[in-house]
């Protein structure tokens, strides 16, 4: 029997001037985006950018449905829709916000687990990590390079082969 440790690397900025420009630009689109939101449901919105490498930008927000299951958070909504789009450019940057309609958000909010797998299947795809940007109402932005230190031990298409 042995434990291994995994280690995992969240960068926190506590204000969010201290980033590069591309990035609170983006990070503003995100916050746009959270405004176009359908969540009547949770409402709890969020709102998800990302920066390609052809220079696009691409977005898109939570949208809710009666039948709750069938809604989708606003990191698939941007994510899907920028590969559908522009199929073969490369996501470079996901930022990420949030509102909540009766309570204030202090700290960042992280992709749900499923979101988490969409990203790495993106990463898996173009060969290349994303950096990703959660930002709250107020409190720090967190940064992390890449989906591993979100979703350690991946589930990627090679499992899916018999080696
Ligand atoms: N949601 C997102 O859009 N992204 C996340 O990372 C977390 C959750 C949405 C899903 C649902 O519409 C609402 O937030 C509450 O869970």
């Amino acid at each position: 029997m042995h434990t291994r440790e995994i280690k995992i690397k969240i960068t926190a900025f506590s204000e969010v001037s201290e980033l590069p420009e591309d990035e609170q630009k983006l990070l503003q689109r995100a916050v746009k985006s959270v405004s176009q939101s359908y969540a009547p449901y949770s409402e709890f919105h969020v709102g998800a950018a990302v920066l390609l490498d052809n220079g696009e930008v691409i977005c898109g927000s939570n949208q809710e449905n009666a039948a709750y299951p069938s809604g989708l958070c606003a990191e698939r909504v941007a994510l899907f829709y920028a590969n559908s789009k522009y199929p073969g450019a490369k996501v470079k940057i996901l930022a990420i916000a949030a509102h909540a309609d009766h309570f204030h958000i202090d700290k960042p909010i992280a992709p749900c687990g499923t979101c988490r797998q969409v990203i790495a299947e993106t990463e898996n795809r173009q060969q290349s990590k994303i950096k990703i940007l959660m930002q709250g109402e107020s409190g720090p932005v967190n940064m992390t390079e890449g989906i591993e230190s979100l979703l350690p031990l991946t589930f990627y298409e090679d499992k899916l082969k018999k080696k």
